[in-house]
């Protein structure tokens, strides 16, 4: 029988957590409504909680009407839950493993395939993956194994690369799947299409026509429950390290000869070790008001909710052009967008108009929640000599009417099963991505010259200083997604 006959089963570490009720089953759930799992497929779930199949799937079952009731498909449930079973175990006891191997050979009644995800807080990373290895439930004799590593992986450089070490003791790299889950979005995916799919955008993508770029991830949540978490991590560890560097990628990366995993992935790897280490008189940070007096939050802690860099990638294609990154929270509105601001044209003929009155063009790629495409044109204004700014725009919603963007997960989830890495991340990029980070935070947090720690109004767009970072050489934050104004 080939892998592909044989049944799947997804298993669950942590499986009475939030991730698993809010994205992991609705993601299950929505591709099997849409027939793509395998033909034969089980989800076990594995966590501490005394729980049988029927409360297990119960409380599945609430979670999916409660947090994804648009996509709940009541007669669909009923056949879908009939696949999920729970193995009670604890996380750190091996011999817990022997009695859900014993469980899932029970299921697989021979031969099958296995996705074990990790849905569990970083510190039982470890102790998974060692355990699977010494009950003898990661060789493939009997069909693939794949682990599912969640975020975040490691809290620095030299954690990533000990985790990488632990998990590659036990798994090949091939069958590990670190998960970004901003790589699973569909408009973050459109990057890729946008730039190769289509002629017209690479031959200007570069140091000749772009003046710079611009990574904007804001969110209007502020740390609220998970302060315990965040005061841990702070926005580079949260969100640059990670996401950011991700989306940065994808704008920044060659053009690979395939969409394959490994073309993919090396294409990355050598833009990230094009990346200038970065100075901290090009980064700001900050935290919002309130931040220090939220529960959770360490008394006078130094860890930033905000953040902004500039940064240079020093190849062919880039050299000189500013990318400027800014994450937060507690800011005036979600919105994650990529703006290219093309430079200037070489001459303006038009006598009436000043420079200063001129709007280069920009290209906003959105991707979420306004998501789609903007670019901005100068036209003449009818009946004048005068030109404004216009805006062409492409949205999701109105040219793929009736298609619903699936969640991340959803597509994460199949590559995995389809053994599709492209979307995930590679022990070397994750280590590169660090190496650029770490001594950011470590310099903030050690050096003289860093730059203090800035605050920001909640509800505002960040603090002045990161204005000021991109007013020193004449330049504007620019974005052109819809979304409220503050
Ligand atoms: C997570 C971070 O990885 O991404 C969160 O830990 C953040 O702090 C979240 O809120 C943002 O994801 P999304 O998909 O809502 O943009």
């Amino acid at each position: 029988m080939s892998n592909d006959q044989k049944p799947t089963t997804f298993v669950i570490f942590g499986a009475s957590g939030d991730l698993t009720r809010r994205k992991l089953i609705p993601a299950l759930f929505n591709s099997y409504c849409k027939e793509r799992l395998p033909a034969h497929f089980n989800i076990v779930g594995f966590a501490r909680r005394p729980w049988d199949d029927d409360q297990f799937r119960q409380i599945l079952q609430e979670g999916m009407q409660k947090l994804a009731p648009e996509t709940y498909i009541a007669e669909k449930w009923e056949p879908f839950s009939q696949k999920i079973s729970y193995a009670r175990g604890d996380l750190p006891t091996q011999a817990d493993y022997l009695a859900l191997k014993n469980h899932l050979e029970a299921i697989e009644q021979g031969a099958g395939n296995r996705l074990y995800y990790m849905a569990t807080a970083p510190r039982f990373f470890v102790p998974i993956v060692e355990n699977l290895g010494a009950a003898d439930m990661v060789e493939q004799s009997a069909g693939w194994r794949r682990v599912v590593v969640e975020k975040p992986f490691g809290h620095d450089l030299a954690s990533a690369k000990a985790l990488n070490h632990q998990i590659q003791a036990v798994f090949e790299e091939e069958q590990i799947y670190r998960i970004d889950h901003y790589l699973g979005k569909e408009t973050a995916q459109n990057i890729l299409y946008f730039r190769f799919a289509n002629t017209i955008f690479e031959p200007v993508w570069n140091r000749n026509y772009v003046d710079n770029v611009q990574i904007m991830v804001t969110e209007s949540v502020d740390v609220g429950h998970r302060a315990g978490y965040y005061d841990q991590a702070g926005v580079v560890r949260d969100m640059f390290q990670n996401h950011l560097m991700q989306l940065l990628s994808l704008v920044a990366i060659e053009p690979p000869a395939s969409f394959k995993a490994v073309a993919v992935r090396n294409e990355k790897a050598k833009l990230f070790h094009a990346i200038r280490p970065l100075p901290l008189h090009q980064t700001v940070r900050a935290q919002y008001d309130g931040y220090l007096q939220a529960e959770g939050v360490a008394q006078g802690s130094q860890v930033p909710t905000y953040a902004a860099m500039e940064l240079y990638i020093d190849n062919w294609r880039w050299q000189g052009v500013p990318f400027y990154l800014r994450s937060g929270k507690a800011l005036a509105a979600k919105n994650t967008e990529i703006v290219i601001e093309f430079k200037q044209p070489p001459h303006l003929m038009f006598d009436d108009i000043e420079d200063e009155d001129f709007t280069s063009n920009i290209l906003s790629l959105c991707i979420q929640p306004d998501e789609g495409i903007h670019l901005k044109l100068e036209a003449k204004v009818p009946d004048s000599h005068k030109t404004q700014p216009v805006d062409m725009e492409f949205h999701y919603r109105s040219s793929f009417k009736g298609n619903r963007l699936p969640d991340a997960y959803e597509r994460l989830l199949l590559d995995a099963v389809r053994g599709d890495a492209s979307l995930f991340t590679r022990a070397d990029g994750i280590e590169a991505a660090w190496a650029l980070m770490d001594p950011v935070i470590h310099g903030w947090e050690n050096d003289d010259d860093a730059p203090p720690m800035a605050t920001y109004r909640p509800g505002s767009w960040g603090p002045a200083e990161a204005d000021a970072l991109l007013a020193r050489s004449g330049r504007i934050w620019r974005h052109a997604c819809s979304h409220p104004e503050p």
